[in-house]
């Protein structure tokens, strides 16, 4: 679907599944993304002793992107320890979206869906702008 190559991608995502840190859950994720300049970035789970301050292996990704000058997410895989495709769970979607928007395919077990269709009605940096730099927005700070 639209002319990305999804093989190396789920690779890679593969690969990374391999490097987890996943004592805890023993539930290794490994996530690649294809960025709009050609890079590929991507990333494992993280866990830790507080259970709650695990990071998804999507967190990595994102980090990786940022940290190696930003760009569009296009094309995303996740997978489990034995290379299934993984739906990213809800909190990730959101990660996701701020850095591929609504067009950022998701490689789903459903086959490749874009991120408008499984984070529908997503709350993002629009609906900010559209009170921080709106008429609301600016009333607000009058007395700021
Ligand atoms: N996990 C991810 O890395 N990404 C997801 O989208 C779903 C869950 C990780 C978090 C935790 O380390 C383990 O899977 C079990 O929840």
């Amino acid at each position: 679907m639209s002319g990305v190559d999804w093989e190396p991608l789920r690779a890679r995502a593969r690969e990374l599944s391999g490097r987890a840190y996943a004592p805890y859950s023993r539930f290794p994720v490994g996530a690649a993304a294809l960025v709009d300049d050609g890079r590929v970035v991507a990333g494992c789970n993280v866990e830790n002793a507080g259970y709650g301050v695990a990071l998804c292996a999507e967190c990595g990704l994102v980090s990786e992107l940022v940290a190696g000058g930003g760009g569009r997410l296009v094309a995303v895989t996740c997978c489990n320890a034995i290379g299934e495709r993984l739906m990213p769970c809800g909190r990730c979607r959101q990660l996701l979206w701020e850095h591929g928007g609504p067009g950022l395919l998701v490689d789903t077990p459903l086959g490749v869906l874009p991120m408008s269709e499984v984070l529908p009605q997503a709350f993002g940096a629009a609906d900010i702008d559209h009170i921080t730099r709106g008429a609301a927005g600016v009333a607000g700070r009058e007395d700021s």
